[in-house]
């Protein structure tokens, strides 16, 4: 198979995803990130939506074996942000102009939590009429609790299932019956039945992955109707035994560490190559890996940014994985240098507006 062969198709199957993600020769890779961003330009358009993150919590029931926070790791310092702080992100978040907000923390399933999340949205919803998109990450719950989540006013829901292979998810969580991957599927399932804008994502550059597996969780999006994708390289922490295991096979090396950012890229390209209309996020992640990370994510066809807002006090507890960057930066430090960054990937900025995939818009009529 030639490049020019697999980008003039309009149907993607396994063998081009796996072609075009293995993409490494520079103008290839380039080339690549072309045809993702004119697709962009054509199905969504060049604008750049804000999704204010605001991680109100790091208090989490779950020991994902790759994650800087998990219950396991007790040098964290564990926070749960004041009511009255979290609406008032929000409400800065409304008055910067920012469209949408996403309100992420570790997961509880305890009912105070469900409450506690019921009222913030009902809140949040009050904030200049009704203005700002409530998107909210808050790992896998009861649907009772989606429903009622649901109704107070948040429309989107964003549940990564991390790899759609059951035995490589079983490989990353421990065995304990709380980290179930057919659970995970099953609640992305029963939030699109509720009516959420359902957004999913993986991690890209997993030990164990292979590019079939990306490949795979490329088709796994389209089965499951994903409207948005928020997806983003693998990055090592040190508290974590998935991070231990890496480091100590050598596997964390400045070359590694681009070999999986050119993979997150390349993933971020081929999806859009493949689902077209959906809203793609060019997560932080990226940005852990290369300064220009989330430049370059735009480039390859995301079209969606999660400018963090969360309260600087609590940034450094935040740390899923190592170099996450803005944690000495303010949430103006933040808008600002976004925006610069929006403009040098030749994009505008969304200014006020929801941004909803085309692709939601289009199914849900
Ligand atoms: N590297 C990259 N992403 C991570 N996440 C958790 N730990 C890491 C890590 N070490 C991602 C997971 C989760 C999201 C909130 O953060 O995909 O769903
Ligand atoms: Fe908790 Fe999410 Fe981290 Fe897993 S990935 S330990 S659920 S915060």
């Amino acid at each position: 198979m030639t490049l020019d062969e697999a980008l003039s198709k309009t149907v993607l199957d396994k063998d081009d995803l796996v072609f075009l993600l293995g993409l490494t020769d520079p103008r290839d890779v380039q080339r690549l990130h072309d045809a993702a961003y004119a697709a962009k330009c054509r199905h969504v358009g060049n604008v750049a939506y804000y999704r204010g993150l605001i991680e109100f919590s790091n208090i989490c029931v779950k020991n994902c074996l790759y994650c800087g926070i998990r219950r396991g790791n007790e040098n964290v310092r564990r926070f749960d942000t004041p009511r009255e702080d979290i609406l008032a992100m929000a409400r800065w978040c409304h008055e910067q102009g920012y469209g949408s907000v996403t309100l992420q923390s570790g997961e509880r399933t305890d009912a105070a939590f469900a409450e506690h999340v019921e009222g913030l949205v009902r809140d949040i919803k009050k904030i200049g009429g009704g203005g700002l998109g409530i998107t909210l990450c808050a790992g896998e719950q009861s649907e009772e609790t989606y429903r009622r989540w649901f109704a107070a006013g948040a429309h989107r829901y964003l549940l990564r299932i991390e790899t759609s292979r059951p035995e490589l998810y079983a490989a990353l969580h421990p065995g304990d019956g709380m980290h179930v991957w057919k659970n995970r599927y099953n609640c992305l399932r029963v939030l699109g039945k509720i009516g959420y804008q359902v957004g999913t994502g993986v991690m890209i550059g997993l030990p164990g992955q292979t590019l079939g597996d990306l490949a795979d969780d490329i088709l796994f999006f389209q089965t499951i109707d994903a409207a948005m994708i928020g997806m983003g390289p693998y990055v090592v922490h040190k508290d974590t035994p998935v991070g231990q295991a890496v480091l100590a096979s050598g596997e964390n090396s400045d070359e590694c560490r681009q070999k999986r950012l050119l993979l997150g890229l390349n993933m971020i390209a081929v999806t859009r190559l493949a689902l077209k209309d959906v809203n793609i996020a060019a997560t932080t992640a990226l940005q852990a890996l290369h300064p220009e990370g989330r430049e370059l994510g735009l480039k390859a066809g995301a079209n969606i940014l999660m400018p963090i807002v969360t309260l600087p006090r609590f940034r450094r507890d935040y740390q899923l994985y190592e170099g996450k960057p803005c944690i000495n930066e303010s949430s103006e430090d933040c808008r600002n240098c976004l925006e610069r960054r929006v403009r040098s990937a030749g994009d505008s900025v969304g200014w006020g507006r929801w941004g909803d995939s085309p692709h939601f818009a289009r199914c849900s009529q």
